[in-house]
């Protein structure tokens, strides 16, 4: 597997200063008391194998360091108005946004769909520092949301996939709204199998992600970016996906939009491509 970051780099990023600033109060005492060994250790597993989230706080240490990077990559500045799309019940990209970019204007948007996942969201970020709004429809529908409004960041964590497999229940008919999404994982991922085998994964997603994609263009400011990190799960690899499918994705994303008009795609030092996409908005 190409590893997810290099081992040397984000070594040396761990013991900077302020390593433990993108960390709350509870993951950095956990996080102080971890010994310089086995973070190392630790860290090298999460890089170079299917991700695995029990690694607490380490998971959460790299990954909010790395978004935090992203930002800083596209030159995100306070106040900044953030769209996520399909974050289910995952609170990293608000917090990263709350901490280092708290300014009375910024923003947080959310579109997701599952209900059981946005109620989760919603007890999560009760209480954070910025401005959020969730919106229960889909990413495919959210540009209707912002009238003339424009974001300066639009991400997908990890989430390229659960937009693939949402589409592909659509085709079949399986409620994910009202779902328990673990409940009604491995029939979609079953799904998805099949449909990748018998050669319709791309008739059913290609065209309504792309236009999802377009769409999305729309309400992001010029010279803005979406941002995607998109990586393997060990979670999905136990449900059975067949391994491709899911490491593939932004090589497959990437390879529909070339010569598709949908803005630009730019390469940043440190962010391997084949887990990272950065679309910027020319
Ligand atoms: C497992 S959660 C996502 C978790 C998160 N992306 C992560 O891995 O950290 C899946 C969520 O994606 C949502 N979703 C899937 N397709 C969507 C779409 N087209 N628009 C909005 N939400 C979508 C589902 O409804 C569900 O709430």
């Amino acid at each position: 597997m190409i590893p997810l970051d290099n081992l040397e780099r984000i070594t040396a990023k761990m013991r900077a200063n302020n390593a433990a600033d993108v960390l709350d109060r509870h993951e950095k005492e956990v996080f102080m008391q971890i010994s310089d060994d086995e973070k190392i250790k630790t860290l090298k597993n999460l890089i170079t194998m299917p991700v695995d989230f029990t690694i607490w706080p380490m998971y959460e240490w790299f990954f909010r360091t790395r978004w935090l990077e992203a930002m800083q990559a596209v030159n995100l500045a306070a106040p900044a108005s953030m769209l996520e799309l399909a974050s289910g019940s995952t609170d990293m990209l608000p917090k990263i946004l709350g901490k280092f970019y708290y300014h009375p204007k910024t923003r947080y948007t959310t579109a997701n769909l599952n209900k059981q996942l946005t109620a989760e969201f919603k007890e999560k970020t009760r209480y954070f520092p910025i401005k959020i709004d969730v919106l229960e429809d889909a990413a495919q529908k959210i540009e209707n949301y912002f009238g003339n409004n424009k974001v300066d960041i639009i991400v997908f964590e990890h989430s390229f996939n659960d937009i693939v497999e949402t589409m592909i229940a659509d085709k079949y008919g399986i409620d994910t709204v009202n779902s328990n999404w673990w409940d009604i994982l491995p029939r979609l991922i079953k799904l998805t199998n099949e449909a990748y085998i018998d050669g319709t994964y791309e008739v059913i997603i290609k065209d309504e992600f792309l236009q999802m994609l377009r769409s999305l263009l729309n309400i992001l400011k010029p010279g803005s970016f979406i941002i995607s990190h998109q990586f393997q799960y060990q979670g999905d690899l136990d449900l059975g996906i067949i391994p491709e499918i899911w490491t593939d994705l932004i090589s497959t994303v990437r390879k529909w939009i070339k010569g598709e008009n949908i803005g630009t795609e730019v390469f940043f030092d440190g962010f391997e491509p084949n887990y990272w996409m950065f679309i910027k908005n020319i």
